[in-house]
């Protein structure tokens, strides 16, 4: 297990630093269309989770320029408000809108979700985008892993009240889960809160993002018939204060390196653009194309079969007992 381990991150770092830094993007930008990025979205609904900073905002502006109306679903009332003002000064759009809920505690993403149902709007494009790496172990006042409350918890329970909304919208509508290469060094697991006694934020958070890409194939196995299009992505690395704040050594190591949140944020906009019929539900996506789900050797393969079925159900029991 310590040999699989290593080899996973060593081919994780190689990988990761060929392909996910700045000048990654640059290399894989040379096959980008620039008409893939000119559609217009007036009158399309779109939410976006952690609008106020980093990938969430680029992603937020992104949309609201091409004329989206946008709800920025932040945690942070005054951080929301800025980004809402700039956001509007930037893009002279005024259809967006600040939503605000903590999305680690699922009675407040029931709250939001059922003030946001009470508009009577269809949602075309949920971009699941809010997330964390907390390295120490914290539990939230609801009584779980905080990685954890965020990142899948709050992301399923989100995309699943939402799907009433998004079905209102179909059959264009779609979720667009910013998930992560890191999840190349987790296999799916069903220790959802990491119950070890040595608590490793940055393996947790490896293992909500493989959560994030396997709920993802199951939703749209789940779904297909409704309309929706499901899609995990990974923006590469990108400098934004999320990474600052947990993963200081990395971001000093690759300063000047790392990609800017409107590199990060491309492939989400890219994916809320496309025509459905270019896309695959279920997929994983990193700088405008389908990528793969595991690492060539990795020994994570099999585990999305083995387990998404019982994690899917863990949550739906999670989600209703709120
Ligand atoms: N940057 C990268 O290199 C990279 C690489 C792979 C994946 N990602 C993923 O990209 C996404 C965005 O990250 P980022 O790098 O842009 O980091 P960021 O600047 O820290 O942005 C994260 C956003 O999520 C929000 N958020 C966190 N917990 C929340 C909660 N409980 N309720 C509501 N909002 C919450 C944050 O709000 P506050 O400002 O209030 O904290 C912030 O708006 C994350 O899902 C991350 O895992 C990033």
């Amino acid at each position: 297990m310590f040999i699989l381990k290593t080899w996973r991150s060593v081919a994780f770092g190689i990988y990761g630093f060929k392909n996910f830094t700045k000048s990654g993007f640059l290399e894989h930008s040379k096959n980008f269309k620039a008409e893939d990025m000119q559609a217009q979205i007036e009158g399309k609904n779109c939410i976006v989770t952690g609008a106020n900073s980093g990938i969430g905002f680029a992603t937020a502006e992104g949309l609201a320029s091409r004329g989206a109306t946008v709800f920025m679903v932040c945690r942070n009332k005054e951080k929301g408000e800025t980004a809402l003002s700039q956001i509007r000064a930037a893009t002279g759009n005024e259809n967006v809108h600040l939503e605000i809920c903590d999305i680690s505690l699922t009675s407040d993403v029931k709250s939001f979700a059922s003030r946001f149902s009470s508009k009577g709007l269809p949602v075309h494009i949920l971009v699941n985008n809010a997330g964390l790496l907390e390295n120490d172990r914290q539990t939230t006042s609801e009584g779980y892993e905080m990685n954890f409350a965020v990142n899948v918890l709050g992301t399923y329970a989100m995309t699943e009240l939402m799907l009433p909304l998004l079905e209102k919208a179909a059959p264009d509508a779609r979720v667009i889960t910013v998930s992560s290469g890191g999840m190349y060094t987790a296999p799916l697991t069903e220790d959802l809160e990491f119950s070890g006694n040595k608590f490793n934020g940055v393996e947790q958070y490896a293992r909500n993002k493989r959560v994030q890409v396997a709920l993802t194939e199951k939703w749209a196995e789940m779904y297909k018939d409704k309309g929706v299009g499901f899609y995990s992505m990974h923006p590469g690395w990108a400098e934004t204060p999320g990474v600052a704040k947990s993963l200081p050594g990395f971001s000093k190591s690759l300063e000047g390196k790392l990609r800017s949140k409107e590199e990060g944020a491309d492939t989400v906009i890219w994916l809320a653009l496309q025509p459905k019929e270019k896309l695959i539900s279920g997929g994983f996506y990193f700088d405008r194309a389908e990528a793969p789900k595991h690492l060539a050797l990795a020994g994570t393969n099999g585990s999305h079969a083995s387990y998404i079925h019982s994690i899917a159900a863990n949550l739906r029991a999670l989600l209703s007992r709120l």
